[in-house]
């Protein structure tokens, strides 16, 4: 039987800083506001460029890392909100760029829970033993959805985009081992969360060009409330089903929206902060780079063997817990 293997993380975040203090200049914002609130510093901006730019850095230092040749991938699979193009896919564009001829591929999109239903997306694919070298990649260019006149938003969001290489390995005791997955709307969370504009539902005309909609719109209170507890009851679920404890967890890899929503999901795990894998203070929130971009800075730090439970909560609502045993 198949495992399903991480065997490297790669990353990239662009050069521009936009700190708080830039943005107390554009919004009636302040440092101390946003740092109190959100545990956010600053985050990255993508000046020139799109979301498969991104992505594609991410993946070429991935296959530097692994030793990969672009035609040896068979699998890329995209979690992004923030796609080049409504069609044709970025898995399309960056298949292109990059040169990954053998390799067929998708984008799909879960909120910011994309990256770890991606997890138990490429699980499944790769436990199956057809595809032997698949790439996961969770990028987001924020900015181009974000409104830096609502300062409720503008606040959070950075770009950036990281990627992990899934391999199969027979017998192993190491790989995915364990996720779960929800969706619940609650009759009404689509509201408090969304992008609608250029959906089907929201087509653009000049009525919708003056209404913001293809902005990220949050009633942040109502999306923390959902969130704490999301995130932390589907944590102690897998905790529980796999025995792990405070003890024996080496890390808690969660989705960067909120220091205050970390930290409740970190409690309710019994961990202490050194087993925490944050930079939300550097990056914000990336939506679908925030949980492979902490592989990629802790990577040094991680261990062959260690348990690491990587969780998320986004728009839908959408949430989820994964548990990976570390391979290298
Ligand atoms: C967005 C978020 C940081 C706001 O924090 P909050 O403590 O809920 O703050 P509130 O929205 O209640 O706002 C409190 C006050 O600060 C004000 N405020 C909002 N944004 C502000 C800003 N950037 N700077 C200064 N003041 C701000 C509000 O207008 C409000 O003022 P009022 O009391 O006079 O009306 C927080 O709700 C959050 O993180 N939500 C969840 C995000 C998330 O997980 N998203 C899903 C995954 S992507």
């Amino acid at each position: 039987m198949y495992k399903a293997v991480i065997t490297g993380v790669g990353g990239y975040v662009p050069d521009y800083i936009l700190t708080n203090e830039e943005l107390s200049t554009i919004v009636d914002t302040n440092d101390e506001w946003i740092v109190t609130r959100t545990g956010i510093k600053e985050r990255r901006i993508l000046k020139e460029g799109a979301t498969s730019t991104l992505a594609s850095k991410a993946i070429e230092e991935l296959l530097l890392k692994t030793n990969t040749k672009p035609e040896e991938v068979d699998l890329l699979i995209v979690a992004t909100v923030t796609g080049d193009m409504r069609v044709p896919s970025t898995a399309n564009i960056i298949q292109e760029k990059l040169n990954l001829v053998n390799a067929w591929g998708f984008d799909y999109q879960a909120g910011c829970s994309g990256f770890l239903f991606g997890i138990e997306i490429v699980q499944r694919f790769v436990e199956s033993g057809r595809y032997k070298k698949c790439i996961l990649v969770g990028a987001d260019m924020m900015s181009s959805i974000t409104n830096y006149k609502d300062r409720n938003t503008c606040i959070l969001f950075g770009d950036a985009a990281a990627a992990i290489m899934i391999e199969p390995q027979e017998n192993s005791e190491y790989g995915i081992i364990d996720t779960q997955n929800y969706c619940n709307s609650f009759g009404g969370a689509i509201e408090n969360l969304n992008v609608k504009r250029h959906g089907s539902a929201y087509p653009l005309n000049a009525v919708t060009e003056l209404l913001d909609e293809h902005y990220v719109y949050q009633d942040g209170k109502k999306v923390f409330v959902k969130a704490v507890k999301g995130m932390a009851d589907v944590v102690e679920e897998v905790m529980l089903r796999n025995k792990l404890s405070k003890d024996n967890l080496a890390w808690l890899v969660p989705h960067q929206a909120n220091k205050r929503i970390i930290d409740a999901a970190r409690d309710r795990a019994g961990l202490t902060e050194d087993k925490v894998m944050l930079n939300i203070q550097k990056y914000g929130n990336t939506t679908n780079a925030t949980i492979p971009l902490c592989l990629w800075e802790y990577e040094k730090q991680l261990k062959k063997g260690d348990n690491l439970m990587l969780c998320a909560f986004g728009a839908g609502y959408t949430w989820g817990a994964a548990y990976v045993k570390w391979a290298y």
